[in-house]
């Protein structure tokens, strides 16, 4: 078999991240600048041929997980198909999404062993959902939510948190990991094309501690050992059947464990969240033309950390510089 894709500071990429549509259901802040971004004509997208090509390249070169995002994943009209091809490759599949059309899914998820779904919720008041979101969808995906939160499936919900909108509902979102076992993320806002970032913004992972602290009790809140390769730091509340993650992307990252790399709806490969570097893959597919050489390339010219910049205000315009959250799927 292959050598395994190693970048220069010995990190092994077993984790691809394929991005199927720039389109979404919703129009959240955070993620897609107010005035919309433009959409590559259909031409430069990946085909459920060309997603399932470019696949199988990265799992022969030992991909071992890979993870469907958008925009939002399920508004593909061929989901199926290539959900269905891609699960005769011998990789796990797992799905991120902000949750209204999942229950359309489920049967298909469940016989395609698709086990880890994680679904974007930001907010439990229907108000603030609309608010972040520019859609009134807020029941579906709670609806949705629940029907997924079942021993078939391994659910996390992930909430971005921006200071001054949501930071006052880190306690109601870890009441619901009482009863039930359910995974929530707190994510620190970061910064992308378009989403108007500061520092300032982002509830930082000591912010969301200190709060847990003073509520809970210092003693109550366990903290879990790191798993490789995890993007959050993982805690529950004593007695508590769900746990909470904190994914501090922005204050301690996770890049020394990163195993990650990423493919754009247009077919190009980042090897970060944050690099700017991009190899377009399909149109090398396309040309018939080595992919695997511009793969192992792009792996290793990536940087130790963050793509290279560190994530603060002085770094603003270069990374507004980078694509909109929509266009890059997390
Ligand atoms: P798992 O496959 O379960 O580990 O999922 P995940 O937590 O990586 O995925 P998800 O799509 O739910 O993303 C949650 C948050 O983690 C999003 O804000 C992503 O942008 C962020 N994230 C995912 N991968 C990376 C990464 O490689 N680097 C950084 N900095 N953030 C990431
Ligand atoms: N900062 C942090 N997380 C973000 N996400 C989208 N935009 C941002 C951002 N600017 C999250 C979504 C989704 C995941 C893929 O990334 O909420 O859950
Ligand atoms: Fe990996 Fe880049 Fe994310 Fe760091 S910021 S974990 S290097 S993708």
């Amino acid at each position: 078999s292959k050598n395994p894709l190693v970048d220069r500071f010995g990190r092994v990429h077993d984790y691809l991240r394929i991005s199927l549509i720039e389109k979404c259901n919703l129009r959240c802040t955070y993620c897609m600048p107010e005035q919309g971004i433009p959409l590559s004509p259909k031409s430069h997208l990946m085909t459920s041929d060309e997603v399932f090509a470019l696949a199988k390249t990265f799992v022969d070169l030992g991909v071992k997980k890979i993870r469907f995002t958008g925009g939002e994943p399920l508004l593909r009209k061929d989901f199926d198909e290539i959900l269905r091809k891609v699960a005769e490759l011998p990789v796990e599949l797992a799905i991120t999404t902000n949750g209204i059309l999942l229950d359309r899914y489920y049967d298909l998820l469940l016989e395609l062993n698709v086990r880890s779904i994680n679904v974007s919720l930001d907010t439990l008041d229907s108000k603030k959902f609309e608010e972040i979101t520019r859609r009134n969808q807020f029941d579906r995906v709670m609806k949705n939510i629940e029907l997924f939160n079942n021993e078939h499936f391994d659910l996390k919900v992930n909430a971005v948190l921006m200071r001054g909108f949501n930071e006052s509902e880190l306690v109601d979102f870890v009441e619901m990991t009482q009863h039930s076992s359910i995974a929530v993320r707190f994510i620190e806002f970061m910064p992308f094309g378009g989403n108007k970032w500061e520092e300032e913004k982002t509830v930082t992972l000591a912010d969301i501690l200190g709060v847990m602290n003073t509520f809970y009790g210092e003693e109550k809140v366990v903290s879990h050992a790191h798993l490789p390769n995890e993007t959050s730091k993982i805690f529950h509340i004593e007695g508590y059947q769900g746990t909470f993650g904190v994914i501090s992307s922005v204050t301690s990252p996770f890049c020394g464990d990163c195993n990650r790399m990423r493919l754009t709806a247009d077919g190009k490969m980042k090897n970060c969240l944050f690099g700017q570097d991009e190899k377009n893959l399909l149109s090398a597919l396309r040309e018939g033309q080595d992919i695997e050489s511009l793969i192992r390339s792009s792996v290793h010219e990536k940087h130790e950390k963050h793509g290279g910049l560190s994530l603060d205000n002085e770094n603003a315009d270069s990374l507004d510089k980078n694509r909109s959250m929509i266009l890059i799927g997390g």
